[in-house]
């Protein structure tokens, strides 16, 4: 009898091979962050000391080359991490793959195969623990995403595969395609930005069995200049928050209010400092009760629930 990945979530099973961290560090950022290889290979050895053993980039990111370089100089540490990265956005210019005219999306086999190569040279790696199609592709055949996804595999070079900010229909027809196996749908959500909550994607993911990946969270850093009126509504709902639960810091609610999500979500970190690291982490202890979890939707929507 066939169980299905939902089947599987209800008994409480192990979902995934591989096993992610729940709270992931994402790289996107680091060519902004001036580190040297010494100093990134630090912080790498420092975030899976605190528990943190997923890393998240992506080919458009320019990250997986520095990382790649900061690994070279313990490649020990390969085994205690899990590496994921995306394909399938093409800018405009000239890249590793060659000369694009405009920017545009390409999950073909060809680009896929291609761009995943380039990832492990850039990471000096022979394998990463997650590709992901970086965003949906207009044009894409799920059949043939399925092929390539069924070559890597079997080459041993991608253990496991997903999608980002998939709609509800890509992701249907894709996750049919690769016969249910794809591991999550990386999104953005913040307490700024909840259309993927509103969207029903969430709702998705735990139909399936898979936990969502939750990209800026903290909404870019935007919660720390309070621009908007919807921002000061949501800091004042956060601090109020921080003071009832014992948080040190307003990050610490925000990806308690994550976790909370039934979903078994995946916060993304993507700070550069060490420090915010190590208090992102407290936040697995904290538990938001559902009145303070609405709390903070109320400020985030400006208007009760019905
Ligand atoms: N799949 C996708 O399409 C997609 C898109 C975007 C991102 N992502 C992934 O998600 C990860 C996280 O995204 P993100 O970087 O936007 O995350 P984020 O946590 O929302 O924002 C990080 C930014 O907030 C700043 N920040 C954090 N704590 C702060 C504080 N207490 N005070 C002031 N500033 C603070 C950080 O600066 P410091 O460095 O100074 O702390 C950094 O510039 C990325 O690295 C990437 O891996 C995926």
């Amino acid at each position: 009898m066939t169980v299905t990945r939902a089947q599987m979530a209800n008994r409480g099973e192990a979902l995934h091979s591989p096993e992610f961290s729940r709270i992931i560090a994402g790289f996107w950022r680091v060519k902004h962050w001036g580190m040297s290889d010494q100093t990134l290979l630090a912080f790498i050895e420092r975030v899976l000391e605190l528990g943190i053993s997923s890393m998240d980039h992506a080919m458009v990111y320019g990250s997986e080359e520095p990382f790649g370089k900061a690994l070279a100089l313990k490649p020990a540490l390969r085994s205690e991490m899990e590496i994921i990265t995306k394909c399938g956005i093409r800018p405009q210019g000239f890249g590793e793959l060659g000369a694009q005219a405009v920017n545009h999306y390409d999950s073909s086999k060809e680009h896929i195969i291609a761009s995943l190569e380039n990832s492990l040279r850039m990471l000096q790696t022979d394998y990463v623990d997650l590709l992901l199609i970086h965003r949906p592709d207009f044009l894409m055949r799920a059949e043939e995403v399925a092929e390539a996804f069924e070559q890597l595999k079997a080459q041993g070079k991608v253990r496991a595969f997903g999608v980002s900010n998939f709609t509800l229909q890509q992701f249907e027809l894709l996750q049919a395609a690769c016969g249910g196996s794809l591991i999550t749908n990386q999104v953005e959500f913040s307490p700024l930005n909840m259309q993927s909550l509103d969207e029903g994607l969430l709702d998705q993911c735990q139909r399936h069995g898979v936990g969502p990946m939750l990209w800026s969270c903290l909404a870019g850093g935007a919660l720390f200049k309070v621009e908007t009126e919807q921002a000061r509504r949501v800091v004042a709902a956060l601090n109020t928050v921080k003071e009832e639960v014992n948080a040190d810091c307003l990050e610490q609610v925000v990806y308690a209010w994550t976790l909370a999500l039934p979903c078994n979500a995946f916060p993304l970190l993507g700070t550069s400092k060490i420090e915010r690291v190590e208090q992102a982490v407290k936040s697995e202890k904290i538990k938001l009760n559902r009145e303070q979890w609405y709390r903070i939707w109320e400020a985030s929507k400006g208007f009760p629930v019905p």
